[in-house]
């Protein structure tokens, strides 16, 4: 079975996370760019809180939500249509934070322990997937490894992953509701249809479609993009995605944490509603806390293998301004013991 191990290599365990550059004397401060990993106080937290409460206190209409909600694709079209691909840059920590992006990581789960009787449903299950894939002709069903990004932009992680892969058992499928920045991943000069399948989606329309079938993924890829979905659609977007995964395979995801600096910078009229704004083009953003994210997740039945907040402080050294920012980063994955959920629909039926 092609799935992603959970088992963290020793090297991985003893990499520190997110940078090492810590800033024990305040003093210090202006002395680099950037410094990791920073403890926020009881004081800046409140101040943070405080802010936000501001914020929601002046939020838009009814109506007026309702038409950034309506009109969202159109409005990252614009975005894709201005800033073309030059916006989002390639992300040197892709690979860093996420070895499963590397095929030859997801190669170690073939050894993932399972038990005997999990081992024959699974096999079952991968039948079922098998037959499916006779039935339907599928871009990647002869794929031995299947990654899907959602809210794939321009492609700014996708070809970093195809490239980084030179592996033809991959294939990596991405979507966005934006047919601007689809089309752009498309034109890229290394799109190859062979190895990557780009199509228009709204993940957060159920009755939008996918060209794969459910259980056929080992990987979901998630950076920047539930943040971008109305709050009320994020537990329907992670159930639906779950549906895509094989037993073992993870989400990988990345976000604006709760009180990043771009939240606390939103001036009055742009609070959607608590925690979520509209930016001045349109496209709208959340800013998301731990526990919110671990309750999503795990209502749609996956086991939490990373859960973490990234607290940085960039530093404009000519302006001396400092720039708290945070991000959080998860991964969750589906769980192969298929008895236990076998056992428990058999018992409800
Ligand atoms: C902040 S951008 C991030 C793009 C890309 N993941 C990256 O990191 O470069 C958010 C992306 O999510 C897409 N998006 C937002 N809502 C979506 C939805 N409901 N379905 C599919 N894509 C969506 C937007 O069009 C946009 O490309």
């Amino acid at each position: 079975m092609a799935s992603v191990s959970t088992d963290i290599p020793e090297e991985e365990k003893l990499r520190p996370q997110f940078g090492t550059r810590f800033l024990t004397d305040k003093q210090n401060v202006f002395q680099h760019n950037a410094w990791d990993n920073v403890v926020w106080d009881e004081n800046q937290e409140q101040e943070a809180k405080q802010k936000t409460l501001e914020q929601a206190a002046h939020a838009l209409s009814l109506d007026e939500q309702e038409e950034y909600d309506t009109k969202a694709d159109v409005f990252w079209n614009d975005f894709y249509g201005i800033h073309q691909n030059r916006f989002f840059k390639d992300r040197h920590w892709l690979f860093t934070e996420f070895p499963e992006l590397n095929c030859s990581n997801l190669i170690k789960t073939e050894n993932i322990n399972i038990d005997k009787e999990d081992e024959e449903l699974v096999s079952k299950d991968n039948k079922n997937n098998q037959e499916c894939d006779k039935n339907e002709i599928y871009p990647g069903q002869n794929a031995k490894y299947r990654f899907f990004e959602v809210g794939c932009g321009v492609g700014n992680t996708v070809f970093p992953v195809v490239q980084t892969n030179n592996n033809p058992d991959l294939m990596v499928y991405c979507c966005d509701f934006s047919a601007t920045g689809v089309g752009h991943v498309k034109d890229h000069p290394d799109y190859d249809p062979n190895r990557c399948h780009a199509f228009v989606c709204d993940i957060s329309n159920p009755e939008s479609t996918v060209p794969f079938p459910e259980s056929s993924l080992d990987v979901i890829i998630m950076i920047f993009v539930l943040s971008a979905i109305h709050p009320d659609k994020f537990t329907s977007v992670i159930g639906r995605l779950t549906k895509y995964l094989k037993p073992g395979g993870i989400i990988l995801f990345r976000d604006y944490g709760r009180y990043d600096m771009a939240q606390l910078r939103f001036k009055k009229g742009r609070c959607l509603s608590e925690n979520f704004y509209v930016r001045g083009d349109g496209t709208r953003v959340y800013f998301f806390e731990q526990d919110e994210l671990r309750k999503i997740f795990k209502k749609a039945g996956l086991e939490e293998i990373q859960n973490i907040v990234d607290r940085r402080l960039q530093v404009n050294r000519g302006k001396q301004l400092k720039m708290y920012r945070v991000w959080i980063q998860c991964k969750y994955r589906k769980p192969v013991e298929l008895k236990h959920m076998s056992s428990s629909s058999s018992a409800t039926s």
